[in-house]
């Protein structure tokens, strides 16, 4: 998350890109068929809620996934689902994911850029950037943002912290969520979230949601007092299955395992000699091409958006292509 220039001894064999990624494309119970069924507005704004909490994950203490290079791709599909994600950005690094679900009728376009602040015994990196999921069959567009990540060194604790807003302007649906950490509570004061879900023009209240989002959230209905439970993180991330090469010939040369698959094997076989060498070479070619193009005049354009960089939202990334095609790398179902 940083942009500090980290050895590779500290880095987990895989790109920030492909984090971000895994992030949509990573699960065991597909909650986005699950916002597509709901049959009221109200379920599937729920639905939705419960989503958006299953894209925070436990992040690892210690540990930095590498830097992604410029133009960078991550191309993988699970079932019908199909995510393209591109580093359209290196300096600010700004990632950009396209998912589209033909057979669900889903599209969601994702922008982040993460700007870490240091504040001597901690680092909060804001994610900047807009996340759309479109239900097309229900013509709902939801729109969302992402939780800060918060470092802390002493206590070593990393927790997600802040604000999230989601929000429906098809339905005038919104929830807003504060992800929440306390280290009075010891462990009960960490990972939790905790929020409620209205309409946003009457401001009354549906749902109160509070839970913790790295096991259980449950949503208590005002009127009845009913409460269910709306988000079960083991449901939706143990027993991961690990994404398999399906059609070699077609991973593009920017692909994120294929870009850092010698540092990868250094860092697998403990061998940090070759892990290093490994980086130094893809990091000298970076600024190999950076100079060639600054010598010839040209900018780099991403292959896969169409990036601006407005005042207001910070970066703006729509995708060039209407579906994302099926991938050469797939999570077995
Ligand atoms: C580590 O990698 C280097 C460079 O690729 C290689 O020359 C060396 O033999 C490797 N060391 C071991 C212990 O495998």
């Amino acid at each position: 998350f940083c942009q500090v220039q980290l050895p590779p001894l500290f880095n987990i064999p895989k790109s920030q890109l492909q984090c971000f990624g895994e992030s949509a494309y990573c699960f065991s119970k597909n909650l986005l068929q699950q916002c597509n069924n709901a049959e009221s507005s109200l379920d599937r704004f729920t639905s939705v809620v419960a989503w958006s909490i299953s894209t925070t994950r436990p992040p690892s203490f210690g540990v930095a996934p590498y830097n992604p290079i410029l133009g960078e791709t991550h191309h993988v599909s699970r079932g019908s689902l199909n995510v393209l994600l591109e580093q359209v950005s290196h300096h600010p690094p700004v990632s950009a994911l396209h998912a589209t679900d033909e057979k669900e009728n889903i599209e969601l376009i994702w922008c982040q850029k993460p700007v870490p602040k240091f504040y001597g015994t901690r680092v909060e990196a804001e994610v900047i950037g807009k996340r759309q999921l479109k239900l097309l069959n229900h013509g709902e567009t939801y729109m969302m943002n992402s939780p800060k990540l918060m470092i802390r060194f002493l206590p070593p604790r990393v927790d997600w912290i802040g604000k999230v807003k989601i929000s429906c302007q098809e339905t005038g649906l919104e929830a807003e969520l504060c992800y929440i950490t306390s280290s009075l509570l010891g462990r009960r004061g960490e990972h939790r979230v905790k929020g409620k879900i209205y309409q946003s023009s009457s401001m009354k209240t549906f749902y109160e949601v509070e839970g913790y989002w790295n096991s259980i959230v449950k949503a208590k209905d005002i009127n009845s007092g009913k409460e269910t439970i709306i988000y079960d993180a083991k449901e939706v991330y143990s027993e991961l299955k690990t994404p398999i090469v399906k059609d070699l010939q077609g991973i593009w040369p920017t692909e994120s395992t294929a870009v850092w698959s010698e540092v990868s094997k250094g860092i697998l076989s403990k061998n940090w000699t070759k892990a290093r060498e490994a980086k130094s070479t893809v990091e000298d070619n970076q600024r190999k091409l950076a100079k060639e193009r600054a010598s010839k005049g040209e900018t780099w354009v991403p292959n896969h958006f169409t990036v601006s960089d407005s005042k207001e939202d910070g970066w703006d990334c729509s995708p060039i292509q209407e579906r994302v095609p099926p991938a050469p790398i797939v999570v077995p179902l």
